[in-house]
């Protein structure tokens, strides 16, 4: 992105972000969720960090709650109440900490971290341990007071414990801050009217008629305390607030990354079962005076991050859209997506269903997209933000061809889905994939027909250049999803087969001729070939030229060869290929590095006592020769073992020189 789009853009999210903004608070609509939401802003902040002059004091990120409402008195917070920046992956985390090592250079780095209650934060000011005023947070600096509604709330001290803690009395002002929410057992109750236990506890706290706080099962969990009580570390302000009679989620001291994602991993496995709802966690650097160093960039503390979980929606653009050939020929449209984290695993596409669920979304293009993956089915586009369009996006029309194989689609009339009709078509024939990935091929590890058959089923791939921009969540929803489960396929597996795809992606020029199928190229040719041109440049312009430039691969390969190409959808397979970034290597014996054998062609016939004909035709190659099955007027040497076949009469005809074993082995030595 230029520096003039990401500025326009910035302008874009920030258009969209307010608009969404007044649909919920204002209209009492909304058009997109939380998450989406969130995403959105994330993007926002991201940017405004990469281009921090298009950052504006209006922005979207810098904002805190909302304003005080009329009708409450308000409060003038002491200490301001910030808000927390959001991260969502580990490499996120990763940066956060360099970050913090590079502003406090040689500092020891401990963390505190606690669950992310999603409720509505408050702050409680006591003095002589009497609850005087709670307030929200208002614009962050000014709140409501909303005292009347927060002493309706049991767990909420009106009065501190005594003294316990061995001090010299409590100051007379004392503040503490936490978060009031419901329980989720309790917001069944009320789940029509809102729609999640966050926004009942906010809408609860901010009604001017304290009954109707009254009549709510809301609690309050403490995590801050703001007063200097001699705390030299967060993790001991959670004990002190203990003291004073406050509940508080026992959190766990950090002593690096790997002990916070542990603690994230426990949150994620405990969430359902928790009483409250948690999206995240919170990790603060625990030392008090370290934090307070670093200070505050933004409405944000520098020394705290909130690692949210993944959530089911993210926005992303769509780089492309393909079409994807299934088994009976069914067309899916697929959108290539900016890769993005939903649900806690990375995607490349989302399924667009078909030609009239394109029409319905009106997508475009370079739009931006609201992808979702709710529970285990494959990834769909859930809703386009036109509002972010440049004028720069570009419609899609349904092409009438099939991607594969270029015959004519057709719809049936009672149906809404295009079909590729042609049973000859690659794409329906799944051998051509399980071939290409097989072991003389690419070599994909863990990757068979049964995986296959569900990436096709499912719209992910239909030619071999689709499997090099899979990305773990692509593969993990297709074989959870739709058709039934792969059983002990999970994260872990389909981590393993996005990498072994990528590690696939250098291939000797050997093995990539094996993979491509072509009639007549079996493993042994496709060495002959592969050592004869070397690169797969040469080989594509000799066999794309004429047919005379192969004459001497025997005239059935030649042919053979030389009308594969002549196909523009077979020269596709290999541009698309490269396209991925494959990598192609000369062959393991490449010409001009081995020995005395250097092109002499062998074929064997009957069998040798010794070894098999397989090793043969290593040893062979190994020594620099070409191992042949027929024989021809160019054949140099015909191996004779026992029971020859009809090639020893045709090599005799043609006076190609025949060896037995013994000589054999005394000239590959
Ligand atoms: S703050 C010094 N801890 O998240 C920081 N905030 O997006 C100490 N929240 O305004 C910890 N659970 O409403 C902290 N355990 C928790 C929290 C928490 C929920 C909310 C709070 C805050 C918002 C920031």
């Amino acid at each position: 992105m230029t520096r003039i789009e990401a500025k326009k853009r910035i302008a874009k999210l920030k258009e969209a972000i307010n608009h969404h903004r007044y649909l919920y608070h204002v209209l009492d609509r909304q058009e997109i969720s939380d998450a989406a939401l969130d995403s959105l802003k994330h993007e926002l902040s991201q940017l405004e960090r990469q281009y921090p002059e298009f950052l504006t004091k209006d922005s979207p990120t810098q904002r805190v709650g909302g304003e005080p409402l009329e009708g409450f008195k308000k409060v003038q917070h002491g200490v301001p109440m910030l808000s927390i920046e959001d991260i969502f992956s580990k490499q996120e985390l990763a940066d956060w900490e360099n970050y913090l090592k590079r502003l406090a250079p040689g500092a020891s780095l401990e963390y505190f971290c606690e669950p992310k209650i999603d409720g509505f934060a408050i702050t409680l000011v006591y003095q002589d341990s009497i609850l005087k005023t709670g307030a929200t947070r208002g614009s962050g600096t000014v709140g409501e007071d909303v005292t009347q509604n927060l002493k309706t709330i049991e767990s909420i001290p009106l009065r501190l414990r005594p003294d316990l803690l061995g001090r010299s009395g409590l100051p007379n002002i004392l503040e503490v801050r936490g978060e009031v929410y419901m329980e989720k057992k309790d917001f069944e109750k009320f789940s029509s009217e809102y729609a999640n236990p966050r926004n009942l506890a906010a809408g609860s706290i901010r009604q001017l008629d304290s009954r109707v706080a009254n009549q709510r099962p809301l609690k309050f969990l403490a995590y801050s305390l703001i007063t200097d009580l001699g705390q030299k570390k967060h993790s001991e302000e959670h004990q002190i607030l203990k003291e004073l009679g406050f509940k508080t989620y026992p959190g766990k001291e950090c002593q690096n990354l790997s002990d916070i994602l542990d603690f994230w991993r426990e949150m994620v496995r405990k969430r359902d079962s928790l009483p409250f709802q948690v999206d995240g966690i919170v990790a603060v650097v625990n030392n008090n005076v370290l934090f307070q160093k670093l200070g505050v960039v933004g409405k944000s503390p520098r020394g705290v991050r909130a690692l949210k979980f993944s959530p089911k929606q993210a926005s992303t653009q769509i780089k492309d859209i393909k079409l994807q050939v299934g088994r009976t020929g069914a067309i899916t449209p697929v959108a290539v997506l900016e890769p993005v984290t939903v649900g806690g695993v990375t995607i490349s596409r989302a399924t667009l269903h078909n030609e009239d669920e394109i029409k319905r979304l009106g997508v475009k293009i370079g739009d931006t997209v609201i992808v979702e993956r709710a529970g285990d089915v494959i990834p769909a586009v859930a809703g386009v933000m036109k509002d972010l369009r440049t004028g720069k996006e570009r419609g899609f029309t349904f092409p009438k061809i099939c991607p594969v194989c270029g015959s004519d689609l057709k719809k049936p009339a009672d149906e809404v889905v295009w079909r590729c009709f042609n049973p000859n078509c690659q794409a329906q024939k799944r051998e051509f994939l399980y071939h290409f990935v097989s072991k003389k091929g690419f070599d994909i590890k863990g990757l068979g027909p049964k995986i296959i058959d569900k990436l096709c089923d499912a719209g992910l791939i239909s030619t071999p250049a689709d499997l090099f921009s899979l990305e773990i969540g692509d593969i993990i929803s297709l074989v959870r999803g739709k058709g039934g489960a792969l059983r002990g396929f999970g994260q872990k597996s389909a981590a393993n087969l996005t990498s072994a795809i990528k590690n696939s992606k250098k291939v000797l020029l050997n093995r990539f001729l094996y993979a491509l199928s072509i009639r007549h190229v079996g493993e042994e040719t496709a060495m002959v070939l592969a050592q004869r041109f070397n690169t797969i440049k040469k080989f594509k312009e000799a066999a794309g030229q004429k047919l005379e430039s192969l004459s001497d691969m025997g005239v059935e390969v030649s042919k053979s060869i030389y009308g594969w190409f002549s196909h523009k959808k077979n020269v596709k397979i290999i541009d698309d290929l490269l396209k991925e970034g494959i990598r192609i290597l000369p062959p393991e014996n490449a010409p001009g590095n081995q020995g005395k054998l250097s092109g002499k062609t062998f074929v064997i016939t009957g069998s040798l006592n010794s070894i098999t004909r397989v090793e043969a035709h290593k040893k062979i190659r190994l020594s620099g020769g070409h191992p042949l099955t027929s024989v021809s007027k160019k054949t140099d040497f015909l191996v004779v073992g026992a029971n020859p076949s009809s090639k020893l009469e045709k090599a005799r005809k043609l006076g190609v020189k025949t060896i037995g074993e013994k000589e054999f082995f005394n000239l590959i030595k």
